[in-house]
């Protein structure tokens, strides 16, 4: 079944008409979601009208309808992505076993922990964004930051639409919980520290969906791979839509380089390091656009858990979360005799060793978000090359700055080095964005709301988005 049934109170197309329990339960947990969201969600445009758009099918391609909304009123749903007759579970001790469709039992609670976690990242990211639209540098802007919103929102009725139908009564607490837990909150902080942390301006917003939703990319590239058949179409369904997402962090840094770069050349400023004649100039200067970049680089790699996992293993080998394109890799796909190379602090010296594959398998898919990650950096740096500008963003080493795993106590520097902390904490301002930076970046931002007008720090949009051009009402703001 691929069609969307839109009549229904909560669209969907897993057949929600016929399971009566599942859709009471559903219908409970909805007005609270709308609570939820009213709270915490897009703060002062909940009546303004919103060109978004709205999954209608799951078949590539079509799947999205534009128009005007307001956000209450949007239609968030329950879409997994067409079934793959006959599907295999494609790795781990089941590899070759049909996949399942119904919870293994010995396999409950680790499913469920798994749920919660990816779930507790959507609605945690909507509270980090949700006073951004009052200083959007364009309607465009604010658009896109209402349309990862929106589907951020719908990724947690994904999580939750799993743990009601799959998990009983315990599923439907946690489903509740999800939407009690609040992003920073000292009393029921959301889980994951990356997610508690604030965005407070577009630079920070452009760097959270460049990094951090190329983290959820990953994790969701895992997840829908499990043999777990509903959580598979689930997070592939949810990952058509993360591109968007990545896209609008990636362009986003794009124009404000783009933006940098012009103002500087009209300026007549060849040097980069004087970074206050830039900020005279009312743009960022390319420094604390780096110290962003190594910010939310070592903010986002400790969202993969420590590199070394029994957890990790555990999963694999259960057949419940595999490796990003699992099935593109020529091995067993069991990994018990296999080792893989970390990277590791040993007596104070970095250095690569060999593990049993299966234990670093969080290691593995670090690895292939570094790699990932690394295009997009190349990308930006194009934009000041080809402004000839000297000037190259990098990413810092993975050890710098971290909270989790192999390089939790250590002070390394971006370049890699081992340092004691008082040598790295004497270099800190000049690593990561200090107060000043950040007081400065909220200096730039003022809301821009003029059609087919932008901000002074950022270039205009290279295009328009569904259908329509670049300069275009994108929100209509209420009166
Ligand atoms: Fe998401
Ligand atoms: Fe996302």
């Amino acid at each position: 079944m691929t069609n969307v049934d839109y009549s229904a109170l909560i669209p969907n197309n897993v057949d929600l008409a016929g399971d009566r329990s599942l859709t009471r339960a559903l219908e409970r947990w909805h007005p609270q979601f709308i609570d939820w969201w009213l709270q915490m969600g897009p703060s002062g445009f909940q009546e303004a009208e919103v060109y978004l758009r709205t999954a209608v099918s799951v078949e590539p391609g079509g799947w999205a309808k534009f128009g005007f909304v307001k956000m209450p009123e949007y239609r968030w749903g329950i879409l997994l992505a067409p079934a793959e007759p006959e599907r295999k579970i494609p790795f781990g001790d089941h590899k070759g076993e049909p996949a399942w469709q119904e919870v293994p039992g010995e396999y409950r609670s680790l499913l469920r922990r798994l749920l919660v976690i990816q779930g507790d990242t959507e609605p945690a990211s909507v509270e980090q964004q949700r006073s951004l639209g009052q200083t959007a540098p364009s309607l465009y802007d604010m658009r896109n930051l209402f349309q990862v919103n929106v589907e951020e929102a719908r990724h947690l009725w994904a999580m939750a639409y799993l743990l009601h139908k799959y998990f009983g009564r315990d599923g439907r607490d946690e489903a509740e919980a999800l939407l009690q837990r609040r992003s920073g909150d000292a009393d029921r902080p959301r889980i994951l520290g990356a997610f508690n942390e604030q965005t407070p301006d577009w630079l920070s917003f452009f760097m959270f969906t460049s990094f951090t939703d190329r983290d959820g990319n990953m994790q969701l590239g895992a997840l829908a791979q499990s043999g777990f058949d509903p959580l598979s179409r689930t997070c592939r369904f949810m990952l058509t839509e993360e591109g968007h997402h990545m896209f609008v962090g990636k362009s986003g840094v794009e124009r404000i380089l783009e933006r940098t770069c012009e103002a500087m050349i009209a300026a007549g400023i060849s040097d980069p390091s004087n970074g206050d004649a830039v900020r005279d100039l009312g743009v960022f200067d390319l420094p604390t656009i780096q110290k962003k970049v190594n910010f939310h680089y070592s903010v986002s790699l400790d969202l993969f858990g420590s590199e070394i996992s029994t957890n990790a293993a555990n999963a694999f080998t259960a057949g419940i979360k595999g490796r990003f394109k699992e099935r593109d890799i020529e091995d067993d796909h069991q990994l018990h005799a296999a080792t893989y190379p970390v990277t590791r602090l040993l007596d104070g010296a970095i250095e690569e060793v060999e593990m049993p594959a299966l234990n670093a398998l969080n290691a593995r898919l670090m690895d292939d978000y570094i790699a990932d990650i690394g295009a997009v950096v190349e990308a930006w740096n194009k934009v000041i090359t080809k402004n000839g500008i000297e000037f190259e963003l990098t990413l810092p080493h993975r050890g710098f700055n971290r909270r989790i795993g192999e390089f939790r106590d250590a002070h390394v520097a971006p370049d890699g080095r081992v340092l004691s902390e008082v040598t790295w904490s004497a270099q800190r301002n000049s690593w990561l964005p200090t107060t000043d930076d950040l007081d400065y970046t909220l200096s730039l931002m003022q809301s821009e709301v003029e059609v087919g007008s932008y901000a002074g720090w950022i270039a205009p949009a290279r295009g328009g988005i569904g259908g329509k051009p670049g300069v275009f009402e994108y929100v209509r703001l209420a009166s």
